[in-house]
């Protein structure tokens, strides 16, 4: 079926020992769209998506992907100093589907220069990753992450460190996957630019607190619900205050 979801999520438990990470997660993402992952520090969001991925077995419950996954992990400081370049590290996004065993071809190449393109690192693409900054480094992995010309499209915190053009190009690099009819999950800690770049948004906190559109998922009653209260009207905009602050 042209429309049938791209993946379904039903019931899905996963525990780490005697700890909940997910807590009966049901949710179905849609084919062409742009998925929000929001929720606080240890709400799930990279379980989830590494569920989806297939990396981490359901304790409960199932995953359905239909069409193949590619993943940008959460960054981590540090473990960039190894000697491949820029453009080594694009190229490896072609790699699941071309197989580890041969060489890349030509078109592989195009593929990767493309991407570094698209992210705007063209210009750095010989340079060791080492020497990247760090968005420098991140818009390195999303053009892997778009080499792998995957379906189902997992993102996990892609903008931490971006600036404001990376930001930009990557707006426009998901709105372009989601018309060619792919689905794009990312995990975020911006809610101004959830509301303003997702089409559907789910709020987590080791269970699914709102599922929809922007605007209903993102409402104050429900941030606060996964936030534990610390949501702040300031003049009409919803902060997050920090920790031990409160609203009234
Ligand atoms: N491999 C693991 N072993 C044990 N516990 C884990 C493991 N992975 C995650 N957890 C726990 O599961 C919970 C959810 O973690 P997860 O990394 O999915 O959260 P998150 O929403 O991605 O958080 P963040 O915003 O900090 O990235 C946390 O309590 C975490 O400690
Ligand atoms: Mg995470």
């Amino acid at each position: 079926m042209a429309d049938a979801p791209r993946a379904v999520v039903d019931e899905l438990t996963v525990a780490f020992g005697a700890r909940r990470a997910l807590d009966r997660v049901s949710m179905e993402l849609p084919r062409g769209a742009v998925v929000g992952l929001i929720g606080p520090n240890g709400a799930g969001k990279t379980t989830l998506l590494r569920a989806l991925l297939g990396t981490v077995r359901p304790t409960a419950g199932t995953v359905d992907v239909h069409g193949t996954t590619g993943f940008l992990p959460q960054l981590g400081p540090g473990g960039w100093d190894f000697p491949l370049s820029a453009a080594d590290i694009a190229l490896q996004g072609a790699y699941r589907r071309a197989g580890w065993l041969r060489r890349p071809a030509a078109a592989d190449r195009d593929r990767a220069a493309a991407a570094l393109a698209a992210v705007g690192m063209a210009q750095h693409a010989r340079r060791q990753v080492g020497q990247l900054s760090a968005g420098q480094r991140q818009r390195v992995l999303l053009a892997r992450a778009l080499v792998q010309e995957a379906d189902l499209l997992l993102l996990d915190e892609p903008l931490s460190g971006a600036d404001a053009p990376t930001e930009a190009a990557f707006s426009g690099i998901l709105g372009r996957l989601r018309d060619e009819g792919r689905t794009v999950v990312v995990s975020s800690h911006d809610l101004a630019w959830a509301s303003a770049r997702c089409d559907l948004v789910c709020l987590l906190a080791g269970h699914v607190v709102a599922f929809g559109p922007p605007a209903e998922a993102l409402d104050a009653a429900c941030l606060a619900a996964a936030y534990g209260g610390q949501v702040v009207d300031v003049g009409g905009v919803l902060v997050l205050a920090p920790e031990g602050h409160h609203a009234h």
